[in-house]
């Protein structure tokens, strides 16, 4: 029976893929801060905060037996308070710091079992200079360029690295007033069930949202040049 093991499995997508893999007939385990979302005998559920000092001896733990697939589906953004900016920290420790701690912990087991595909949930915001969320961008940026280069690293030692960037996803997540092209968890999961068969290095999804951003990000670009 595959196995696998979810990083921010409590809701949203990381839900959504745990549902539809235990569906599939695979064991797996979630991480998060909050109870599970499911009951299954197939799933098993930790508790855990990627950004505690104990969350590497907690997923080692949780990792024992070496999954097929791990995925970070762990996130959070916020819109930025200029007077009081001290939330900026806790993005790139939760969308940056902890994609690298879930790497140092499974990756050298991985390389030495010359198999194993680690999935990551970054966004097509990573192209944006976003002056409202400005961390969440960055953070996705350094995530997708992390994960990419790990992937091209790791290619010719049978591990897979794969970088998911989504537009909007129908989750708590996705808080702006307008979301075009919005798809649902589930769809998001069946798009990561796919990568998983197929281990690319970058999946974006949907494409046509990637057109729209690119005229953003032209936006900021000219605004940048003119200042
Ligand atoms: N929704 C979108 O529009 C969208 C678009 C592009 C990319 N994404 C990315 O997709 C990923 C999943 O987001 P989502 O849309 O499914 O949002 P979500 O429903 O808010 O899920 C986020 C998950 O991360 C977990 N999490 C947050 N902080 C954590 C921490 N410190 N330690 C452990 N777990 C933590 C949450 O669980 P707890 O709170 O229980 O810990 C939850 O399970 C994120 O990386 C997000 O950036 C989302």
């Amino acid at each position: 029976m595959p196995t696998a093991v979810v990083i921010g499995a409590s809701t949203g997508i990381g839900l959504a893929l745990c549902r539809r893999l235990v569906a599939a007939g695979w064991t797996v385990t979630g991480l998060a801060r909050s109870p599970a979302g499911f009951e299954s005998a197939a799933y098993r559920h930790v508790i855990a905060d990627v950004r505690a000092p104990e969350y590497r001896q907690i997923l080692a733990t949780a990792c024992e037996s070496l999954p097929d697939v791990c995925v970070y589906a762990t996130g959070i953004g916020h819109e930025i308070d200029l007077a009081n900016p001290s939330h900026e920290a806790d993005v790139f420790a939760t969308n940056l710091l902890g994609v690298a701690i879930t790497v140092e912990v499974l990756l050298p087991r991985m390389i030495a079992a010359k198999a194993g595909h680690l999935i990551g949930i970054s966004s097509q915001a990573d192209r944006v200079i976003d002056r409202h969320a400005p961390s969440y961008a960055a953070s996705k940026a350094g995530m997708s360029s992390y994960l990419e280069g790990i992937a091209l690293a790791c290619r010719q030692h049978g591990v897979a690295v794969t970088n998911v960037r989504f537009g909007f996803v129908d989750t708590a997540m996705a808080k702006s007033p307008v979301k075009p092209f919005l798809i649902s968890a589930d769809r998001a999961a069946r798009v990561l069930e796919n990568c998983i068969a197929r281990r690319p290095i970058r999946r974006t999804v949907p494409l046509r949202m990637a057109a729209v951003l690119w005229l953003f990000r032209w936006g900021s670009r000219l605004r940048i040049w003119a200042s």
